[in-house]
């Protein structure tokens, strides 16, 4: 098992004087020593603006700048001119929707998504197709919240044209089968971006080994900084598409009347770039790759397992997705205690020092589907540990009524 806490300060700091079990890391990680050093190291020594300054301290910030490119690129197995730096996810979802799928949809093409995707991976495909009249396709999830064969050959189809998905549910946990989701789509003619944001840091990426065309993922969701996030494509697609914002340093020429733009990956990342961030994520990359991919997973595995076990038989406690450790999931799991408001479990189990998230999690029609206004949800990281998984399992063993009777003394 990993032993790591100790390298996040934040972790640390609090369990001088209080104790923080940190189960809320698929909305955000905490972040290691390394990556705060980074930013620090930027600004001491480092800060200067990309691809402007030929000066000494100008040029080094580009060689940097290129090189966390590199190593994004080394670490999905992408090229490195097909990484685009972006905000985050969101930003990189936004950026395929509007620049290579808008252009190229027909009246009466369908979009294909599964059920339980992240707003950010709606919201785009939605806005797309009632402006083209085009059908939006929802792959239906089973009772344990998996996308069966079935499903996918009967949805994707010849008029598919194409197919954004989740590698890993944000509110389930389920990996979903991303590679035979696009085997099945390109077979149809249709084009396949994963949003790589929840699996990143717990699965991995391998952009050869799933075979898809798009992949967007986020520095945050995986001891990297907030505002950088990945677009990575591959390059004959980037390549035929038109800019995303206009501005600095995305173009080569300008005239009075009109641009050539520059190649790809620079004619995405107009404006000054979020240099520091990219650096940053080059160490969090350089931290997991340190940590072993395998041994995330075989770590995350072993504390998801002995969560689902513990919780799977308390009374009245209803997990959403599958309960059974040996599927392909990862460590995030959502729950509610039947007739018990999501956001009192919080709150309970906020006064117990574990932070999860209650809400919708950013996936309504989700919540829809499954029939629950909110959920509980808990997601695991490499710094949580078995102790930790311990007193959430107890935690909730105190079962409805002393997480009521908690609240109401709390609020009293
Ligand atoms: N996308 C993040 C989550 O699922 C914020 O919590």
């Amino acid at each position: 098992m990993l032993d790591i806490a100790r390298d996040f300060p934040i972790l640390t700091n609090y369990n001088k004087d209080g104790h923080l079990i940190y189960a809320d890391s698929a909305a955000t990680t905490q972040k290691p020593q390394c990556v705060l050093d980074a930013l620090t190291e930027w600004y001491t020594v480092r800060n200067a603006n990309p691809h402007r300054g030929t000066y000494k301290l100008g040029a080094l910030a580009t060689d940097i700048y290129e090189y966390a490119r590199e190593v994004v690129a080394e670490h999905i197995h992408g090229k490195k001119q097909e990484v685009v730096f972006c905000r985050n996810t969101t930003e990189a979802i936004n950026l395929v929707a509007r620049c290579f799928v808008e252009p190229m949809l027909r009246e009466g093409d369908e979009i294909v998504i599964p059920i339980s995707e992240h707003h950010s991976n709606v919201l785009p495909w939605q806005e797309l197709a009632r402006k083209h009249k085009c059908r939006l396709v929802y792959l239906l999830t089973d009772q344990r919240g998996r996308l069966l064969e079935s499903e996918i050959r009967q949805k994707i189809t010849p008029k598919t044209c194409f197919v954004a998905v989740a590698q890993v549910s944000n509110v389930l946990g389920t990996c979903f089968p991303v590679k035979e989701i696009t085997r099945r789509a390109h077979e149809m003619g249709a084009y396949v971006l994963a949003d790589c944001a929840q699996g990143f840091l717990h699965c991995g990426v391998d952009v050869e080994e799933m075979g898809v065309d798009f992949a967007a993922f986020s520095a945050h969701k995986a001891f990297g900084p907030d505002g950088v996030g990945v677009l990575w494509g591959r390059y004959e697609l980037l390549k035929q598409m038109p800019p995303y914002n206009l501005g600095g340093e995305m173009v080569d020429q300008v005239s009075w009347r009109k641009a050539v733009y520059e190649k790809p990956p620079l004619r995405f990342e107009a404006g000054t770039q979020n240099a520091s961030g990219a650096f940053a994520f080059s160490v969090a990359i350089r931290y997991i790759q340190q940590l072993g991919q395998k041994a995330i997973r075989e770590h995350e595995a072993a504390l998801t397992a002995q969560l689902l076990e513990g919780i799977r038989e308390i009374p009245g406690l209803r997990i959403y997705g599958n309960p059974d450790p040996a599927e392909d999931r990862c460590g995030i799991v959502s729950f509610n205690f039947v007739g018990q408001s999501s956001l009192l479990v919080g709150r309970y189990l906020d006064a117990q020092g574990i932070n999860v998230r209650s809400g919708t999690h950013c996936a309504q029609p989700l919540l829809a589907y499954l029939g629950v206004g909110s959920a509980c949800r808990i997601s695991l990281a490499p710094y949580n540990t078995a102790d930790d998984v311990d007193c959430i399992i107890r935690a909730l063993k105190g079962g409805p009524e002393m997480i009521a009777r908690t609240v109401l003394r709390r609020t009293k």
